[in-house]
């Protein structure tokens, strides 16, 4: 028996743990282990070296009393980490997944959940304990540069999305931390603006995604978000992180502040008493912050034994505190299959003339320089260092499909060229550009040119790509849009290709929403691909060649033109390069974004277009399919605490394929004014054969038909007749059912009301 022996972490012995700690231990215990490359010029945010080189942090260890110290890395596309090692000869590259966008254009939460494993597999493997993952912000605008990240503008679709990939990846005994909580739906100034908003948007849209999260998987950990809303900064703010998070919503995990040094104007100890039971990555002056208002009497001792208690509680938990012995070895080849499956279900046929599936085709003529450098992923954190990524090229040879040898070569030695070049030239200020495959210039090509490669190929494939990332938001020109010289190569290519009669494909590898309406006459056929992870051609030739028939579904509005989206008149712009490198002071504020005024309120996305009745481009929902489906008469019943919608979906045209049966809720008018209807439940079909149907069973939870009533600080669904309409978008809806409910209420806390009068947008 030793003498003076301390206690050593179990999961029963946590009191007994936290009893034994030091207040110097316990404040270290509420700080990560630093980022030892955070600090200084080119250095990339997010990457420690300690455990596991590029992870993007750590929690602290102290051996004295057995408590290990924790990974936790980067999320939300696969694992970010280093794939070389400095004198060690192995690879530790990760699979690329597709990014959210593209996961949650499958709307198929089964696939989704095994992506899920997979990502949770490959965290475990390579001696990680947490991904930094999912990112689940609203897509507010298409203008956000980290909109690839999240999943959707519909909070129902993005929380079971969030639900789905957290379930699968926590099956495998690691941690999520679900991102970034919350009102994160801009980069421009993300870590000082002040998003102001009403508590109905702030509850029904930009709460409601991570409230399903934590309700249906309990996920390990959340990331409180840099930004402040409605005056108070999301990591010191109580109300959110502690009365709505855990006393309204049951969270059990630890809330970690997004990758921040000690904030100016937020004082260390504001951030432990609101809940915020980490600060990533971990400076000493925040742990020197506990001690001394602890001594001081500023901060209650309670608080902090309450957050450390729930480190402790996380801690043991995690693989590393369990002994795990990782491999260092996933099963790369398991998940290069089930990326290809996932991304193929993502991606989203916007137009076909009837080109599509190709049949017969040898020989392709591919432009743009993206057909030869796809892009698996988007810029920054959210980026993985895969061992390749399958581009246009390689992905239809696998299919025997050949391209024109000198228009390929003339790329590819572009290609090459410019990534020198890129590599050249590096401005150390962008230390962004590590994190990700930047986005090449595209190259003039001449009339004369595609006039060269007609003879040669059966049809034209071009593909355009868009790049996006971390720390900045998109412009409207050039980024949302087509730049000049891709106008000119879509229209010159079209004009040559359909007048000899051979199809002209497009390819979108783009994370985010692009404008079509100007352009999409000039093509026979449109794919929007994302960014689809590291077999991104593969998949490609996948879905050209009806091998997999798409069945994704756009997950956020196509406008016609940027600015019809009410939010785009207080959304940031012309931020540019030089307004970003000041960004990197992480103090500077920006002249006139400061704050952002939610003013179109709860008019997001289709919210807005369907209600007020505007053109958009491609609504949301929308996809097409080589098949048809005809939907039954729907079955509606109310029994309990919920509405199970059921409906039967049979594929009626000659390939097999898979639906997503989409219903929409139309309210009874009442004392709320209501939009004109909001996606309520979606399932999707197993693949059916021809002439094959299934039965969907939903179902919708009375307490999601309510709104907000601020006045009474409650849930409210009025009492009347709700329709239910079932279709194939929220403009294609195909069959009808009502149901007439008594009132639901549900009082909760009033707090988080903006602190300034909003002007907001009305019916
Ligand atoms: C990002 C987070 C990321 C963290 C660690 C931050 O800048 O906003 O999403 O998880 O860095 O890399």
């Amino acid at each position: 028996m030793t003498v003076n022996a301390q206690p050593q972490l179990r999961a029963d012995n946590i009191d007994e743990v936290l009893k034994a700690m030091t207040l110097e231990e316990k404040a270290q215990m509420l700080i990560g282990g630093g980022n030892d490359s955070f600090v200084g010029s080119g250095a990339m945010l997010g990457h420690q070296k300690k455990l596991v080189a590029g992870a993007a942090g750590l929690t602290v260890a102290i051996p004295r009393l057995g408590i290990p110290a924790t990974v936790v890395a980067d999320g939300p596309a696969g694992v970010h980490i280093d794939a070389t090692r400095e004198g060690d000869p192995n690879s530790y590259a990760a699979t690329g997944f597709p990014i959210g966008t593209c996961l949650a254009s499958t709307w198929n939460t089964d696939l989704v959940r095994a992506v899920g494993e997979s990502i949770g597999n490959e965290t475990l493997e390579y001696g990680c304990d947490v991904i930094l993952g999912p990112g689940l912000n609203l897509h507010r605008n298409p203008l956000c540069g980290r909109n690839f990240e999240y999943f959707s503008e519909d909070p129902l679709l993005t929380g079971k999305m969030a639900a789905a990939v957290t379930q699968g990846i926590q099956s495998q005994g690691v941690g999520v931390s679900g991102k970034h909580f919350a009102v994160n739906s801009q980069e421009t100034d993300r870590t000082k603006v002040d998003e102001r908003l009403s508590q109905r948007a702030l509850r029904e849209l930009y709460l409601r995604g991570f409230e399903i999260l934590v309700r249906e998987a309990d996920p390990w950990t959340l990331m409180s978000s840099y930004n402040i809303i409605n005056g108070t900064y999301a990591q010191g703010n109580k109300d959110m992180l502690s009365t709505i998070l855990r006393d309204e919503w049951g969270f059990r995990g630890i809330v970690m502040t997004d990758w921040i040094g000690k904030r100016a104007k937020l004082p260390t100890e504001q951030e432990v008493q609101a809940g915020n039971d980490l600060m990533m990555p971990g400076y000493p002056d925040q742990a020197k912050d506990i001690v001394e208002a602890v001594k001081a009497g500023r901060l209650d001792i309670a608080d902090v034994d309450r957050n450390v208690r729930r480190m402790l509680e996380y801690i043991v938990r995690t693989p590393r505190f369990r002994g795990y012995k990782f491999s260092n070895k996933p099963d790369l080849k398991a998940h290069a299959a089930i990326t290809r499956q996932s991304s193929t279900e993502g991606m989203v046929l916007l137009k076909n003339n009837g080109v599509l599936p190709i049949r017969d085709l040898k020989t392709v003529a591919l432009f743009g320089v993206n057909s030869y450098d796809f892009m698996s992923g988007g810029l920054g954190s959210g980026c993985v260092n895969v061992p390749y990524v399958v581009d246009m090229v390689t992905g239809l040879k696998n299919i025997g499909v050949s391209t024109t040898p000198q228009l390929t070569e003339i790329y590819q030695n572009y290609v090459k060229y410019a990534k020198a070049k890129l590599k050249a030239d590096k401005n150390p200020m962008m230390w962004f550009l590590d994190q990700g495959q930047p986005k090449l210039d595209e190259i003039d090509i001449t009339e004369r040119c595609i006039a060269h490669e007609i003879g040669g190929a059966d049809a034209a494939i071009i593909t355009i790509g868009r790049q996006a990332g971390e720390g900045m938001d998109r412009q409207i020109e050039g980024e949302f849009c087509l730049t000049t010289q891709e106008k000119a190569m879509i229209s010159r290519v079209s004009n040559a290709f359909r007048q000899q009669g051979k199809p002209v494909i497009v390819i979108l590898n783009s994370g985010s929403v692009m404008e079509t309406a100007s352009w999409r006459d000039l093509a026979d056929a449109i794919l929007c691909a994302w960014q689809p992870g590291m077999e991104g051609g593969n998949a490609v030739a996948d879905v050209l060649t009806g091998k997999a028939n798409p069945s994704g579904k756009l997950t956020m509005t196509w406008p016609v033109s940027a600015t019809d989206h009410p939010s785009t008149r207080n959304f940031p712009q012309e931020i540019d390069m030089y307004t970003f490198r000041n960004l990197q002071n992480w103090g500077t504020p920006i002249p006139g974004s400061d704050f952002t005024n939610h003013d179109e309120d709860i008019y997001v996305g289709y919210r807005y277009f369907d209600t007020f009745d505007r053109e958009v481009a491609y609504p949301f929902g929308y996809g097409l399919s080589y098949t048809t489906f005809a939907y039954s008469k729907p079955q509606v019943k109310a029994a309990g605490d919920q509405v199970t919608v059921s409906v039967t979906v049979k594929n009626t045209g000659n390939v097999s394929g898979k639906e997503v049966a989409q219903v929409y809720v139309r309210a009874p008018k009442g004392k709320i004014e209501k939009p004109a209807h909001e996606l309520k439940a979606f399932a999707k079909t197993r693949e059916l054969k021809p002439g094959e149907s299934q039965t969907l069973t939903m179902q919708i939870p009375l307490r999601h038909l309510a709104s907000f009533d601020e006045a009474q600080s409650q849930w409210l669904a009025e009492a009347g007749t709700y329709s239910f309409g079932i279709g194939a978008s929220s403009r294609d809806i195909r069959c009808n059912a009502s149901l007439k409910l008594k009132e639901y209420t549900e009082k909760v806390n009033n707090v988080m009301a903006p602190q300034v009068k909003l002007n907001l947008l009305k019916q």
